[in-house]
Protein backbone atom coordinates (compact mmCIF):
# COMPACT_ATOMS: atom_id res chain seq x y z
CA UNK A 1 0.00 0.00 0.00
CA UNK A 2 2.69 2.60 0.76
CA UNK A 3 4.30 1.33 -2.47
CA UNK A 4 1.58 2.68 -4.22
CA UNK A 5 0.92 5.78 -2.02
CA UNK A 6 4.58 6.87 -2.75
CA UNK A 7 5.07 5.84 -6.34
CA UNK A 8 4.29 9.71 -7.83
CA UNK A 9 6.45 11.14 -4.84
CA UNK A 10 8.96 8.49 -5.97
CA UNK A 11 8.44 9.51 -9.54
CA UNK A 12 9.44 13.04 -8.93
CA UNK A 13 12.73 11.84 -6.60
CA UNK A 14 13.71 10.12 -9.57
CA UNK A 15 13.44 12.64 -11.44
CA UNK A 16 15.30 15.05 -9.33
CA UNK A 17 18.18 12.86 -9.46
CA UNK A 18 18.17 11.92 -13.14
CA UNK A 19 18.75 15.97 -13.42
CA UNK A 20 22.37 15.11 -12.07
CA UNK A 21 23.38 14.01 -15.46
CA UNK A 22 23.27 17.69 -16.62
CA UNK A 23 26.29 18.35 -14.64
CA UNK A 24 29.79 18.24 -16.22
CA UNK A 25 32.37 15.41 -15.15
CA UNK A 26 30.42 13.59 -13.02
CA UNK A 27 31.94 10.83 -10.48
CA UNK A 28 31.21 7.73 -10.65
CA UNK A 29 31.17 7.04 -6.65
CA UNK A 30 28.32 7.93 -4.27
CA UNK A 31 28.42 8.34 -0.82
CA UNK A 32 24.38 7.75 0.23
CA UNK A 33 24.07 9.36 3.98
CA UNK A 34 21.16 7.73 5.41
CA UNK A 35 19.90 5.68 2.26
CA UNK A 36 17.48 3.08 4.40
CA UNK A 37 16.18 0.57 2.55
CA UNK A 38 16.41 2.77 -0.48
CA UNK A 39 12.57 2.78 -0.64
CA UNK A 40 12.59 5.92 -2.96
CA UNK A 41 15.63 5.60 -4.71
CA UNK A 42 15.74 5.21 -8.52
CA UNK A 43 17.38 2.27 -9.75
CA UNK A 44 18.50 3.89 -12.92
CA UNK A 45 20.56 6.38 -10.44
CA UNK A 46 21.80 3.82 -8.94
CA UNK A 47 23.64 1.85 -12.38
CA UNK A 48 24.89 5.19 -12.94
CA UNK A 49 27.50 4.94 -10.17
CA UNK A 50 30.25 1.73 -10.00
CA UNK A 51 30.54 2.12 -6.47
CA UNK A 52 27.73 2.99 -4.08
CA UNK A 53 29.09 3.50 -0.35
CA UNK A 54 25.97 3.16 1.99
CA UNK A 55 26.07 4.94 5.60
CA UNK A 56 23.36 4.14 7.69
CA UNK A 57 22.78 4.41 11.80
CA UNK A 58 20.59 1.24 11.25
CA UNK A 59 22.34 -1.90 11.13
CA UNK A 60 19.49 -3.56 8.62
CA UNK A 61 20.15 -0.92 6.01
CA UNK A 62 22.75 -3.00 4.03
CA UNK A 63 20.44 -6.17 4.01
CA UNK A 64 17.17 -4.16 3.55
CA UNK A 65 18.96 -1.97 0.58
CA UNK A 66 20.12 -5.01 -0.98
CA UNK A 67 17.13 -6.79 -0.97
CA UNK A 68 15.74 -3.93 -2.94
CA UNK A 69 18.63 -2.68 -4.85
CA UNK A 70 20.63 -6.08 -5.82
CA UNK A 71 19.47 -7.44 -8.96
CA UNK A 72 20.15 -3.45 -9.98
CA UNK A 73 23.55 -3.54 -8.51
CA UNK A 74 24.53 -6.82 -9.93
CA UNK A 75 23.34 -5.92 -13.36
CA UNK A 76 25.27 -2.84 -13.39
CA UNK A 77 27.86 -3.84 -11.63
CA UNK A 78 27.81 -1.64 -9.08
CA UNK A 79 29.60 -2.26 -5.55
CA UNK A 80 28.13 -1.66 -2.80
CA UNK A 81 29.71 -1.03 0.50
CA UNK A 82 28.33 0.07 4.44
CA UNK A 83 28.96 2.12 6.73
CA UNK A 84 27.24 1.45 9.91
CA UNK A 85 26.70 4.71 12.42
CA UNK A 86 26.06 8.49 12.99
CA UNK A 87 26.96 10.47 9.88
CA UNK A 88 27.75 13.61 11.65
CA UNK A 89 30.28 11.51 13.18
CA UNK A 90 31.39 8.94 10.28
CA UNK A 91 31.49 12.11 7.22
CA UNK A 92 34.88 12.74 7.53
CA UNK A 93 36.00 8.86 7.12
CA UNK A 94 33.79 8.58 4.37
CA UNK A 95 35.01 12.09 2.17
CA UNK A 96 38.40 10.95 3.04
CA UNK A 97 37.93 7.54 1.51
CA UNK A 98 35.74 8.65 -1.47
CA UNK A 99 37.71 11.93 -2.60
CA UNK A 100 35.87 12.42 -5.98
CA UNK A 101 32.63 11.06 -4.73
CA UNK A 102 29.46 12.57 -5.21
CA UNK A 103 27.26 13.02 -1.79
CA UNK A 104 23.59 12.53 -1.97
CA UNK A 105 21.96 13.49 2.17
CA UNK A 106 18.94 11.23 1.35
CA UNK A 107 16.07 12.16 3.74
CA UNK A 108 17.55 12.03 7.18
CA UNK A 109 18.60 15.42 8.01
CA UNK A 110 14.69 16.41 8.92
CA UNK A 111 15.22 14.51 11.73
CA UNK A 112 18.13 16.08 13.37
CA UNK A 113 15.97 19.01 14.87
CA UNK A 114 14.44 16.02 17.36
CA UNK A 115 17.67 14.55 18.03
CA UNK A 116 19.37 18.02 18.98
CA UNK A 117 16.26 19.27 20.75
CA UNK A 118 18.00 22.79 19.99
CA UNK A 119 17.41 25.24 16.96
CA UNK A 120 20.85 27.14 17.09
CA UNK A 121 22.62 23.17 16.85
CA UNK A 122 20.61 22.11 14.29
CA UNK A 123 21.64 25.30 11.76
CA UNK A 124 25.05 25.22 13.05
CA UNK A 125 24.83 21.90 11.79
CA UNK A 126 23.26 22.79 9.16
CA UNK A 127 25.52 25.34 8.34
CA UNK A 128 28.25 23.08 8.89
CA UNK A 129 27.70 20.71 6.39
CA UNK A 130 27.42 23.40 3.30
CA UNK A 131 31.32 24.11 4.27
CA UNK A 132 32.16 20.10 4.92
CA UNK A 133 30.87 19.81 0.95
CA UNK A 134 33.44 22.32 0.12
CA UNK A 135 34.95 21.09 -3.58
CA UNK A 136 32.27 18.05 -3.95
CA UNK A 137 29.04 17.34 -5.89
CA UNK A 138 26.56 17.02 -3.59
CA UNK A 139 22.66 16.95 -3.24
CA UNK A 140 20.28 16.73 -0.36
CA UNK A 141 16.82 15.48 -0.20
CA UNK A 142 14.95 16.26 2.86
CA UNK A 143 11.58 17.22 5.14
CA UNK A 144 11.03 20.67 5.29
CA UNK A 145 7.26 21.11 6.53
CA UNK A 146 5.00 18.24 8.10
CA UNK A 147 1.35 17.43 8.76
CA UNK A 148 -2.26 16.34 8.94
CA UNK A 149 -3.84 17.42 5.28
CA UNK A 150 -6.86 16.01 3.87
CA UNK A 151 -5.99 15.68 0.34
CA UNK A 152 -6.63 11.99 -1.26
CA UNK A 153 -3.55 11.03 -2.69
CA UNK A 154 -5.06 9.49 -5.60
CA UNK A 155 -6.23 12.36 -7.02
CA UNK A 156 -4.02 14.88 -5.29
CA UNK A 157 -2.41 17.35 -7.85
CA UNK A 158 -0.13 18.45 -5.90
CA UNK A 159 3.22 16.40 -6.36
CA UNK A 160 5.80 19.07 -7.37
CA UNK A 161 6.70 22.85 -7.75
CA UNK A 162 9.91 24.43 -8.15
CA UNK A 163 11.27 27.13 -5.92
CA UNK A 164 13.79 30.09 -6.11
CA UNK A 165 15.49 31.56 -3.43
CA UNK A 166 17.32 33.40 -5.94
CA UNK A 167 14.57 35.72 -6.96
CA UNK A 168 13.78 36.27 -3.46
CA UNK A 169 10.54 34.41 -3.10
CA UNK A 170 9.54 33.20 0.19
CA UNK A 171 8.78 29.57 0.59
CA UNK A 172 5.52 29.03 -1.13
CA UNK A 173 3.58 27.38 2.40
CA UNK A 174 -0.01 28.81 1.47
CA UNK A 175 0.12 26.71 -1.35
CA UNK A 176 1.46 23.98 -0.33
CA UNK A 177 -0.76 23.43 2.28
CA UNK A 178 -3.82 24.13 -0.06
CA UNK A 179 -2.68 21.86 -2.35
CA UNK A 180 -2.43 19.10 0.61
CA UNK A 181 -5.79 20.71 2.54
CA UNK A 182 -3.04 21.01 5.66
CA UNK A 183 -5.33 20.36 8.67
CA UNK A 184 -3.97 21.49 12.37
CA UNK A 185 -0.25 21.65 13.05
CA UNK A 186 2.51 21.07 10.87
CA UNK A 187 5.99 20.81 12.20
CA UNK A 188 8.80 22.92 10.65
CA UNK A 189 12.09 20.36 10.25
CA UNK A 190 14.77 23.43 10.27
CA UNK A 191 16.07 22.73 7.48
CA UNK A 192 16.18 25.90 5.75
CA UNK A 193 19.81 25.94 5.96
CA UNK A 194 20.72 22.52 4.34
CA UNK A 195 21.29 24.27 1.04
CA UNK A 196 23.06 27.33 0.25
CA UNK A 197 21.33 30.18 -0.06
CA UNK A 198 20.19 31.10 -4.04
CA UNK A 199 19.69 28.30 -5.50
CA UNK A 200 16.49 26.67 -7.15
CA UNK A 201 15.29 23.72 -5.12
CA UNK A 202 12.31 21.19 -6.12
CA UNK A 203 9.59 21.11 -3.27
CA UNK A 204 8.16 17.65 -3.82
CA UNK A 205 4.60 16.10 -1.59
CA UNK A 206 5.56 12.92 0.34
CA UNK A 207 1.91 11.52 1.84
CA UNK A 208 3.90 9.47 4.37
CA UNK A 209 0.85 7.91 5.98
CA UNK A 210 -2.82 8.24 4.85
CA UNK A 211 -3.48 11.83 5.71
CA UNK A 212 0.02 12.99 6.69
CA UNK A 213 2.06 14.46 4.29
CA UNK A 214 5.34 15.93 4.47
CA UNK A 215 6.63 18.54 1.96
CA UNK A 216 10.10 17.29 1.09
CA UNK A 217 13.15 19.72 -0.54
CA UNK A 218 15.87 18.78 -2.56
CA UNK A 219 18.20 20.12 -4.59
CA UNK A 220 22.08 19.60 -6.28
CA UNK A 221 24.83 22.10 -5.30
CA UNK A 222 28.33 21.94 -7.03
CA UNK A 223 30.73 22.98 -4.88
CA UNK A 224 33.83 21.35 -7.31
C1 LIG B 1 13.56 8.52 6.31
S1 LIG B 1 14.80 7.29 6.27
C2 LIG B 1 15.52 7.52 4.70
C3 LIG B 1 14.75 6.85 3.65
C4 LIG B 1 15.57 6.53 2.45
N1 LIG B 1 16.05 7.71 1.82
C5 LIG B 1 14.77 5.66 1.49
O1 LIG B 1 14.65 6.00 0.30
O2 LIG B 1 14.32 4.60 1.93
C6 LIG B 1 16.06 7.92 7.30
C7 LIG B 1 17.25 6.98 7.41
O3 LIG B 1 18.32 7.73 7.94
C8 LIG B 1 18.94 7.00 8.98
N2 LIG B 1 19.49 8.04 9.89
C9 LIG B 1 18.83 9.02 10.53
N3 LIG B 1 19.69 9.83 11.19
C10 LIG B 1 20.93 9.32 10.95
C11 LIG B 1 22.24 9.71 11.34
N4 LIG B 1 22.45 10.78 12.10
N5 LIG B 1 23.27 8.97 10.90
C12 LIG B 1 23.07 7.87 10.12
N6 LIG B 1 21.87 7.47 9.71
C13 LIG B 1 20.80 8.18 10.10
C14 LIG B 1 17.86 6.14 9.59
O4 LIG B 1 18.43 4.98 10.18
C15 LIG B 1 17.02 5.80 8.36
O5 LIG B 1 17.48 4.63 7.75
Amino acid sequence: MARRRWAATGEQLARWMASLESAPALPSALILLGGSAGWMMSPDFLARFKTVLLVDIDPWAPRLFALRHGATLRRHGVQLDFLRGDVHELLDRALAAQPQACVLFDNFLGLDSIYTRSLEVTARRMRGIRQRMRGRLWGSVHDRLSGPGTADWRHADCWARDWSAQSGQALPQQDMFASVQAQGHWLDHHTEHVLPPGLNTRLIAWPIVPGRWHWLEAAWVDAR
